[in-house]
């Protein structure tokens, strides 16, 4: 597994990732595990500038896909989102999600979903919580979480990890908050790149 061209952060951090898939018995406490594993990698000064080096994912919904593991299936990815990007809402169906920023500011929305989901192509959606996405700071989405992520006022840059790719493999939830509709989309396109030292 271990690769010689990759950033030796990035590298501990998978390292670190197949250590803890093996250790903890369930998806939850191996994820709660991720995401204090990913607040420590986007602190590091190394990846903070390698990722200045990646191409914008805006246009068209786009991930850079770094990592899937061939073992146990977790997949780390990374997007580049403009200054004042729109962010659509969203779930990730059933994967675990960690988002971190490495540069740059965003804000997290949650929602939270009062309809009983018996109508079809229907959702209504009440916003839950607004929180400011900064470096630093790690958001875990349960499976199934509504979400939205909105572009801060300069460019950022988000690192990834995920239970599981959803993009190719399942649909995921979309919603729109003012017609109070509801559909199944497929993933972002993912995108390889390697993240070397
Ligand atoms: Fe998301």
């Amino acid at each position: 597994m271990a690769s010689t061209k990759r950033l030796p952060a990035f590298e501990k951090f998978i390292q670190d990732l197949r250590a803890a898939w093996v250790a903890l018995p369930d998806t939850e406490s191996r994820m709660k595990r991720g995401r204090d594993l990913l607040a420590e990698l986007v602190k590091d000064e190394s990846m903070r500038e390698t990722c200045k080096r990646w191409p914008d994912t805006d246009g068209g919904r786009r991930n850079l896909l770094f990592y899937e593991d061939p073992d146990y299936g977790f997949a780390i990815n990374g997007v580049v989102h403009g200054a004042g990007r729109k962010g659509s809402i969203h779930d990730h169906a059933q994967s675990w999600t960690a988002y971190g920023i490495l540069a740059g500011t965003e804000t997290l929305e949650r929602f939270r979903r009062v309809d009983d989901g018996s109508k079809e192509g229907y959702a209504k959606l009440e916003l839950e919580s607004v929180a400011q996405g900064t470096p630093g700071k790690v958001d875990l989405v349960p499976p199934f979480d509504i979400h939205a992520e909105q572009g801060g006022p300069a460019k950022s840059y988000g690192l990834i990890l995920r239970s599981e790719r959803v993009a190719g493999k399942v649909l995921q939830g979309s919603y729109d908050r003012d017609k109070k509709t509801y559909r199944q989309i497929d993933g972002p396109t993912n995108i390889p790149y390697e993240i070397t030292g």
